[in-house]
């Protein structure tokens, strides 16, 4: 018994599969998702034949608009997945076979599900990394229009978590922004490995039919096609390097969420986050926890995980295509889901924090956070470095000792550590003497903060339209 009615490649069977290897092998319930693609790819591909003389016109309209119709259905939500189907490619085709007969046979010809499964997830990918781009420029506008509100707030910069030097907390902001800035610029060059059209390369050594690939690229608009029919089927760096690209932009949220999670803690009391984005505790009722930055950080690990995974599954693969790398699609459409989830969210968060003024201030005032501008005073009065941080260390121990800020101590005790103290060490004392003496480029004197908010905005007139041109 031949069991070639059931199943497109049930021709040198005997017996059919076994209902738990149809289950096991099915990626119908998750590939389902690439069904606009599919369809895309299947139209363009048909378009081909025709154009060749492998198809008549006649069965490329019937194809087209079996093709058009199924879409349809789908989107309607009129369409009967069984997992028998075992992936949206053998899915289409058979939906097409049983609407259009014989015409709908030869839509396969030349083609593998090695090479569609490729050309699908390059479609979506293509998509969602434009999708993406849109929400981390979406980030960055929030985070540069906190950055030009709150321009005048200073609060402590920390190394080790321990109060280091005073900053504004529109650098800090804008610190955020630099590594969107490289999300932004890694996804785009990310998006140009993915934008390589793989149809033709057929199972794995290409077709003998007389196809032109070029006009197939060009219908689905890839400026270039792949250059090795055996590298194309078995490749996935587009997919590892995508979620690579994510796990850093999930890395960088994560911090900017660890930033906010100790800020609006009591001791801190730097930020409120504002109540719409943030849970309460079911049985302390004073509790305000900032969940949805929790969750930022959290999930953050999961999508590491899919990257592990992902290149997990390639390491050990011998060439060319082996179906353990079907297994690269739920870590994918996890990824693109969190990450998209994560930017969304964090955008809407990130205007809506009210910052304390005050407390920063006050935070940023205190712990001798002016020690290096008191050492750099003493160098410009021509002590060595090294000196000049022992003198500042024994007048920090000094303060400690009575509970003193260097601001409060004397011009006498001043001179008690070094004779060459002058009353003008007055105005280095404050947070907003350090921050605004600090106008090396890039520093975080107000100065040189408005230079890089003056460029951002150039930068931005200009980049919108290459991208533009790009995509
Ligand atoms: N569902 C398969 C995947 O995602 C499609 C390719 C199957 N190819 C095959 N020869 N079985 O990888």
């Amino acid at each position: 018994m031949s069991i070639s009615d059931e199943k497109p490649w049930g021709g040198r069977f005997n017996h059919p599969t076994d209902r738990l290897v149809e289950e096991f092998t099915a990626s119908i319930q998750f590939d389902k998702r690439l069904y606009r693609y599919d369809i895309e790819g299947s139209i363009a591909y048909c378009r081909m034949l025709a154009k060749q003389g492998i198809i008549s016109s006649e069965e490329e309209e019937k194809i087209v608009s079996g093709l058009e119709n199924i879409l349809k259905d789908i989107e309607a939500e009129n369409f009967a997945w069984t997992p028998d189907l075992e992936d949206i490619h053998m899915a289409v085709e058979k939906a097409l076979i049983d609407r259009i007969g014989k015409a709908g046979e030869k839509l396969h010809t030349g083609r593998s599900r090695n090479d569609q499964v490729s050309l699908d997830m390059r479609l979506y990918l293509r998509d969602e990394v434009e999708k993406t781009l849109d929400l981390i420029s979406a980030l960055k506008s929030s985070i540069l229009k906190a950055a030009k509100n709150e321009i005048d707030i200073i609060l402590p910069g920390y190394t080790h978590l321990q109060r280091a030097q005073p900053v504004l907390l529109s650098h800090y902001l804008l610190a955020y922004r630099e590594m969107l800035d490289r999300d932004e610029a890694r996804l785009k060059e990310c998006y140009d490995r993915i934008n390589i059209m793989p149809l033709g390369s057929a199972a794995l050594a290409g077709t003998s039919l007389p196809i032109d690939r070029g006009y197939v690229a060009e219908l689905l608009n890839f400026p270039k096609i792949t250059k090795n029919s055996m590298d194309a089927v078995s490749d996935r760096d587009f997919v590892a390097e995508f979620i690579f690209d994510a796990s850093l932009l999930m890395m960088h949220m994560s911090r900017f969420c660890e930033d906010l999670v100790i800020w609006s803690s009591g001791e801190f009391g730097f930020v409120e986050i504002s109540d719409s984005f943030t849970t309460g505790s079911s049985i302390m009722p004073q509790k305000k926890n900032p969940d949805v930055a929790e969750l930022i950080r959290g999930k953050t690990g999961r999508v590491y995980g899919n990257l592990v995974s992902l290149l997990t599954v390639m390491k050990g693969l011998p060439m060319s295509y082996n179906r353990d790398m079907q297994e690269d699609k739920e870590p994918l459409f996890d990824t693109v889901d969190t990450v998209k989830g994560c930017l969304h969210i964090l955008s809407e968060m990130a205007g809506n924090l009210k910052f304390n003024r005050e407390r920063m201030l006050e935070a940023a005032a205190g712990g001798f956070s002016t020690a290096t501008d008191v050492a750099d005073y003493l160098v410009m009065k021509g002590v060595p470095f090294r000196e000049s941080h022992g003198i500042v260390g024994r007048l920090v121990g000094y303060c400690i000792e009575k509970d003193r800020e260097l601001s409060a101590l004397t011009i006498e005790e001043f001179r008690k550590f070094y004779s060459g103290f002058d009353e003008d060490i007055y105005r280095c004392l404050t947070a907003e003497d350090s921050v605004n003496s600090r106008s090396s480029y890039g520093g975080t004197a107000k100065k040189a903060v408005l230079k890089r908010i003056e460029e951002i905005e150039g930068e931005a007139k200009g980049k919108g339209l290459k991208a533009k041109g790009k995509m």
